[in-house]
């Protein structure tokens, strides 16, 4: 249930994680399913630890005395987690499987009250955007797919700065795009990290709860709890 708080202030945009969030990364478990048959639920769980594993593993790291960036764009990260998860699985990834789930990655089922949300957001004078991890490409076609594209005032990408989420640097570019302070923005994730994180940071964040699962064990809980994206118009 939606929890508030009485010094919160009021909510000017609302920002969305993208993948988790918005697109349901497990909807590729149905193609892997048929590829790698009884493997599929597998597959997409320990394709997408190993993709945000990778996004941690380059954001804290640097290379050589020059201390240059590691950093790689998330597609290149997901491809990267596919060809990992196959491997550790002992699934046979050939070029042909790989450009089939890459692409079913790109096109991600959105989750079904997404729209309906977002419309309502907007008859509210909301700004609404998304701040994701997700290279611009992706962001694009993920949005371009779902038909979100007209719905969302901004598509923030963390590829403008080299550095993922749970970067403060990432969060900040929230507040750039929409000039507001964080405490303005609600933000909105099904990531537990993402949800904590955001609220370290300073934003009013929303933990969507889509699977019933604990809330992390260190720093606040979010200021707002639900099970679908539906809790965003409780918190605005
Ligand atoms: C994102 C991933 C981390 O969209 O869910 O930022």
């Amino acid at each position: 249930m939606p929890r508030s708080s009485s010094s919160a202030q009021p909510i000017r945009a609302v920002l969305f994680d993208a993948y988790g969030t918005l697109f349901d990364v497990y909807s590729v478990a149905l193609l892997a399913e048929q590829l790698f048959p009884g493997q599929g639920q597998a597959l997409s769980v320990l394709w997408r630890d190993k993709q945000i594993e990778y996004s941690r593993l380059v954001s804290a790291s640097k290379r050589g005395p020059q201390r240059e960036s590691v950093y790689q764009p998330f597609w290149e990260l997901t491809r990267a987690g596919l060809r990992y998860a196959c491997q550790r699985l002992g699934l046979e990834l050939n070029p042909e499987r790989e450009e089939r789930l890459m692409n079913q990655y790109r096109h991600l089922t959105a989750f079904a009250e997404n729209r309906e949300v977002l419309q309502a957001l907007k008859s509210r004078g909301m700004v609404t955007g998304v701040l994701s991890n997700g290279d611009p490409a992706m962001l694009e076609a993920a949005v371009k797919s779902a038909g979100l594209a007209d719905l969302l005032d901004h598509v923030i990408s963390v590829d403008a700065i080299g550095q993922y989420k749970t970067s403060p640097e990432a969060y900040a570019l929230g507040e750039q795009a929409t000039g507001l302070p964080a405490a303005k923005i609600g933000f909105v994730s099904s990531n537990g990290w993402d949800a904590l994180a955001a609220a370290w940071y300073g934003y009013q964040t929303l933990w969507v709860n889509r699977y019933g699962l604990p809330f992390e064990e260190i720093g606040p809980r979010p200021l707002h709890t639900g099970t679908n994206l539906r809790a965003v118009l409780d918190m605005v």
